[in-house]
């Protein structure tokens, strides 16, 4: 899809269809060159008929509207004046794409005249609104796909910029988003640990300039004494692979920029080992790799927008199967950083990997390193499918963090890191058990976490229940590509 930013005058244009905007019961008034006043006099007979009253996503598509080049007109019901959200704007979206997606229309100018949030922001108005349309794009298969070309169309000169920068923001963040999905969505008989790593290495060849990568097999894994990956991974035929992108921005201003470390799960397939999960929906668990997803996508989103930062991306590929080789239930584990691990349940394996990768990050002394894990079935039972579980040991991580998720509406809700269990992770024989004793299932998983995370700005995200849908509209969100791009964005804005 081409995106384009026009400000001519839109009776003028050439185009298959005009989206505009009318509010429930208002005179659709005409105003300081927006439309020809005879067009708006048309329109308004056509509302005072009653064909359309404003509701929010309601549809009226005219023809042969006088004194205007282009062949059709849809009216579409923006609700109470003044009043949009991000929820109506995507509602009006997707019955405007509904009704235009035909063979016979191509491209269309969407006017923000009154599709537009009520704050009258036109730069969150755009990336919205390009959010909604590419939603509704991915939904449809390819070849169901007829429009071409989407223009947005502002009066006002000024605001050119801004909405420029919408539209280069919204298609390189979005570029993200879709790769995550689509890698997301990948049967685990495709995308085992060494695809992980395959795709890591096409990206780095892609964008060589910005990007280097490195693959960390199962033997160097043992060189480094990484054993609580390797005892997730170990009884699997498809061996554990530790991805590791090196992003630089070619306009990075300072020479000892920050590194920001971005650590996803990528367990492209959790059966939960000895201590193995039910069967039902046991197909999901192919979506036990959606932190790497994520933190793949956010990277393409780094590099197309070129942002003038050091980010380390790291994709934690493995399996977690049963075997003879599998390790159990009361194995005891040295992790990397030398801490011992009781295993008491084999499907705790998130935060045992993860453990491992927190320590191997230190090497590039980060600033700030944040890891994005499926990693409890708490956290959807405590926050539900709409929020990530956001835990931090650093309150202006947290804070950036909550702002992106404010502005983009990939939503976070902050948890505390410790249940007020002291001695949550206790064990007699071991430094750590790998579960909690309490409820707080979401906590004691990030509260393990932490306890490998103290040397550094530590955030952790717990998307398990974001980042894939089930039932009916079963696949990947792409979530939180958007949240982490933004933060990463606001972050090379401060520089
Ligand atoms: N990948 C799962 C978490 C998960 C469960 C994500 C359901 C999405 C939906 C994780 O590895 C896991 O199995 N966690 C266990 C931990 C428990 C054994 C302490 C869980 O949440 O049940
Ligand atoms: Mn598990
Ligand atoms: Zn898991």
């Amino acid at each position: 899809m081409k995106f384009f930013i026009k400000n001519s005058i839109l009776e003028k244009e050439k185009t298959d269809c005009i989206i505009i905007g009318v509010f429930e019961s208002c005179n659709f008034e005409s105003d300081e060159n927006y439309l020809h006043p005879s067009i708006c006099i048309y329109i308004n007979n056509l509302i005072k008929k009653g064909d359309i009253d404003g509701h929010i996503g309601q549809t009226l598509l005219l023809y042969n509207i006088p004194n205007i080049i282009c062949e059709r007109i849809l009216l579409v019901g923006c609700g109470k004046k003044n009043n949009l959200n991000r929820h109506h704007l995507n509602k009006i979206i997707n019955s405007a794409m509904t009704v235009l997606n035909k063979r016979s229309i191509q491209n269309i100018i969407i006017s923000l005249k009154k599709i537009i949030l009520k704050e009258n922001d036109i730069y969150w108005s755009i990336r919205g609104i390009i959010n909604s349309i590419n939603a509704f794009l991915y939904k449809i298969s390819e070849k169901n796909i007829y429009l071409n070309a989407i223009s947005f169309h502002i009066k006002q000169n000024n605001y050119l910029n801004i909405a420029q920068n919408a539209l280069k923001h919204s298609l390189a963040i979005n570029s993200g988003i879709i790769a995550a999905k689509k890698i997301s969505d990948l049967p685990p008989n495709i995308c085992n640990p060494l695809y992980l790593s395959k795709k890591v290495q096409k990206l780095s060849e892609k964008y060589k300039d910005m990007m280097n990568s490195t693959v960390i097999d199962i033997k160097e894994m043992e060189n480094l004494g990484m054993n609580a990956y390797i005892a997730v991974g170990k009884a699997s035929k498809n061996k554990p692979y530790m991805s590791v992108i090196e992003y630089s921005g070619r306009n990075i201003i300072k020479k000892d920029q920050k590194v920001i470390i971005l650590i996803g799960k990528g367990l492209t397939f959790d059966s939960g080992g000895i201590s193995i999960k039910p069967s039902k929906n046991m197909h999901e668990m192919k979506y036990d790799m959606c932190g790497a997803a994520a933190v793949y996508g956010t990277l393409i989103a780094a590099a197309e927008l070129n942002l003038p930062l050091k980010i380390i991306g790291i994709l934690a590929g493995c399996e977690n199967m049963l075997g003879g080789n599998a390790f159990r239930p009361g194995d005891i584990i040295k992790t990397m950083s030398g801490k011992t691990v009781e295993i008491l349940n084999t499907d705790a394996e998130g935060r045992l990997v993860l453990c491992d990768v927190l320590t191997y990050a230190k090497r590039f002394s980060p600033d700030i390193i944040i890891d994005i894990a499926t990693l409890t079935g708490a956290c959807v039972v405590a926050l539900g499918n709409n929020f990530s579980g956001l835990f931090s040991n650093n309150n202006d991580l947290a804070c950036s963090l909550e702002k992106a998720s404010y502005e983009t509406h990939d939503k976070v809700w902050r948890l505390p890191l410790c249940s007020g269990n002291e001695d949550e992770l206790h064990s007699n024989c071991a430094d750590f058990s790998n579960i909690g004793k309490s409820k707080a299932g979401a906590i004691s998983a990030a509260y393990f976490l932490s306890q490998f995370s103290k040397e550094y700005k530590w955030a952790h995200l717990d998307i398990a229940g974001t980042a894939w849908n089930s039932g009916k509209k079963k696949g990947a969100t792409g979530r939180p590509v958007e949240l982490l791009s933004q933060f990463l964005l606001n972050k090379s804005q401060f520089l």
